[in-house]
């Protein structure tokens, strides 16, 4: 008998965690109730920063991704730290403008809303509002609740892809690993229509004679560009680098992709379903979002609390 309710303890004990974890399910309107203006607020700073800036919905949907690929989407990506070595000093400091943009929707969350609307929410929110501001008003249900991590590490950044891996299988367990398929790899380059790389990143391929593949005239045209010059930039999709829209798997098709990860999809296992969204843009958005979604599910093992100010971890 006492054996037995000990069990019984033991086992409410395991029910009560995973109610702790079960709190955490995103939700889509997760605010409604406790911060009705949180995603009104949100787009409205977008909205302005794409108003003043048409290169801020690139920055803020790779933000939203390298937050979510490092650990799950916990704001880890804003945090900073005191030895400069935080996630963000991993990556290029293209998405600079990006951090303001959260900094600013985050200030007036906290006036309206006092420590309610974690970072990590605010990045899932301005990813899709991005898509809304630059598709002209397409909008997807984003599911809320995420909590901010206390982590934030340059070292943890391995889990990202790199853009010199030319095999889509090899690829692809970037995203399997955490749970994607490659479908959503597939579907989820598609944010490479937009934004821009630093020459840097991909001059081998412009030197190589013996590179597998890329259009000859294109490679001309991305040595002018470059020239010679790691820090220029050149756009991931020169067919309408500030269009949210299908010419990115045009150019995938037409071997017109600056880095390899891109070209990566042209060979047999892909391309079908390349040609498929390439032909299709509202199909394209539409697994654009779902995806989305989904990555922006992923979680990490330590979140911490809802902070007052994205950059510091909330002592
Ligand atoms: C498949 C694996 C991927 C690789 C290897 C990759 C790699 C890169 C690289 C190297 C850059 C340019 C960085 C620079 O030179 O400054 C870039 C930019 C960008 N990436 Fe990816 N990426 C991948 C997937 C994704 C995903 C899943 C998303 C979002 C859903 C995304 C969104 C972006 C955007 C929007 C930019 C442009 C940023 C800007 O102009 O500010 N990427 N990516
Ligand atoms: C970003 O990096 C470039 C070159 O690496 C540097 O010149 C520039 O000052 C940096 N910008 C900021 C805002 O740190
Ligand atoms: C793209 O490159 C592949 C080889 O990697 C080649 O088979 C194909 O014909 C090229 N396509 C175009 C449109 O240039």
């Amino acid at each position: 008998m006492a054996a037995l309710s000990l069990v019984a303890v033991v086992a409410g004990m395991l029910l009560q965690e995973a109610g702790v974890a079960d709190a955490q399910t995103l939700r889509a309107g997760y605010y409604d109730q406790t911060c009705r203006a949180a995603e009104s607020i949100v787009f409205d700073e977008v909205q302005k920063a794409w108003n003043a800036d048409r290169s801020i919905p690139a920055s803020l949907i790779r933000l939203h991704f390298h937050d979510c690929f490092v650990n799950g989407c916990d704001g880890s990506v804003l945090l900073e730290a005191s030895d400069g070595q935080a996630e963000k000093n991993a990556m290029p400091n293209l998405s600079l403008r990006g951090y303001e943009v959260i900094d600013r929707a985050k200030a007036r969350l906290e006036a309206a809303c006092k420590e309610t609307v974690s970072c990590a929410d605010i990045l899932a929110y301005a990813a899709r509002d991005s898509v809304r501001v630059m598709t002209g008003g397409y909008v997807y249900a984003v599911p809320g609740g995420r909590l901010d991590g206390t982590v934030s590490r340059a070292t943890m950044t391995g889990d990202l892809p790199p853009p010199t891996q030319r095999n889509v299988d090899q690829l692809a367990q970037y995203f399997t690993r955490k749970g994607l398929s490659l479908d959503d790899m597939v579907v989820l380059s598609g944010a490479h229509t937009l934004g821009v790389v630093h020459c840097g990143t991909f001059s081998y391929r412009l030197t190589n004679d013996a590179d597998k593949g890329m259009d000859a005239a294109f490679r001309n045209d991305l040595r002018r560009q470059c020239n010679n010059n790691p820090n220029n930039v050149v756009a991931l999709d020169a067919g309408s680098p500030y269009g949210f829209d299908i010419s990115y798997y045009g150019s995938v098709l037409s071997n017109r992709t600056v880095i390899e990860s891109d070209a990566a999809l042209n060979p047999p296992k892909t391309v079908a379903r390349v040609r498929q969204l390439q032909a299709n843009p509202s199909l394209f958005t539409d697994s654009f979002a779902a995806a989305m979604v989904r990555m922006g599910n992923l979680r990490g093992c330590n979140p911490g609390k809802v902070r007052v100010n994205c950059r510091r971890i909330r002592t």
